[in-house]
């Protein structure tokens, strides 16, 4: 895999890869509750969620030379170049001062998944897979873009219209499956009913991190 990608050095203490930081993925079609799961996770197991679909979002209106270009990407729900999407998730890494972290909606394509294997040497402790049907995933994206209605949007986001969302599916479908599929094959997908109450499905969630040991850690532990 010839991406060139520069994975930033955390100080004295060397690079991302020899520091070995435990990384969980998180991968499920959009609207499978990915985030909402993740913001628990962290808050009961001490792991840093770090969205992806977020910090590029952050990139747009950073007004980096790339800002237009990854606006376009997500408009047309199409998956951004797997060099973007990595050196955003390795800086917000190498800010962070935890040694664990949710990569939520990452990898989505081989591409992907194979750079950051490549770059970083980090294979993932597992993957969670949030399962749900496509027409409970429609029907939570478009109530999420109900927040803030029937004047501007407070939270609305421009990909979750109809014409999008259909265009993210096929995409979920054709590039991220076949990641799921590669992990699978490897006994490392979790995979969860999501298309169960929040509370249900963290219940689910949860059960995974306990059989992995997991107790909510002290920051900076990998200082
Ligand atoms: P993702 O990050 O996978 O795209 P989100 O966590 O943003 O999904 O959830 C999409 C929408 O669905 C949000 O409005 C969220 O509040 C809602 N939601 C999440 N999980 C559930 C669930 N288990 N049942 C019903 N609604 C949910
Ligand atoms: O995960 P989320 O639903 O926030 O992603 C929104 C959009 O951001 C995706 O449809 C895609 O266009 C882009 N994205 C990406 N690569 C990722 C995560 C998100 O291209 N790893
Ligand atoms: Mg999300």
């Amino acid at each position: 895999m010839g991406i060139a990608v520069d994975a930033p050095n955390k100080g004295t203490n060397g690079s991302m890869a020899e520091k070995k930081p435990t990384v969980v993925f998180v991968l499920g079609g959009p609207g499978s509750g990915k985030g909402t799961q993740c913001a628990n996770i962290a808050k009961h197991f001490g792991y840093t969620h770090l969205s992806s679909g977020d910090l590029l979002r952050a990139e747009t209106r950073s007004g980096s030379e790339n800002g237009t270009m990854i606006r376009n990407m997500m408009k047309e729900g199409k998956i951004v170049s797997a060099k973007v999407t990595i050196k955003l998730l390795l800086r917000a890494m190498a800010e962070s001062c935890n040694d664990k972290f949710l990569l939520d909606g990452f990898p989505r394509d081989e591409e992907s998944r194979a750079a950051f294997e490549d770059v970083t040497k980090i294979e993932p402790a597992f993957v969670l897979f949030f399962e749900c049907s496509e027409e409970e995933m429609e029907r939570r994206l478009l109530g999420r873009n109900q927040v803030g209605q029937p004047s501007v949007p407070l939270s609305g986001r421009e990909d979750d219209n109809i014409e999008t969302i259909r265009k993210r599916f096929k995409v979920f479908s054709e590039s991220s499956l076949p990641v799921i599929e590669h992990y699978k094959s490897r006994g490392k997908v979790r995979t969860i009913d999501a298309g169960r109450p929040i509370e249900e499905v963290f219940e689910s969630v949860k059960a995974f991190f306990i059989s992995k040991n997991e107790v909510k850690s002290h920051c900076c532990a990998w200082l």
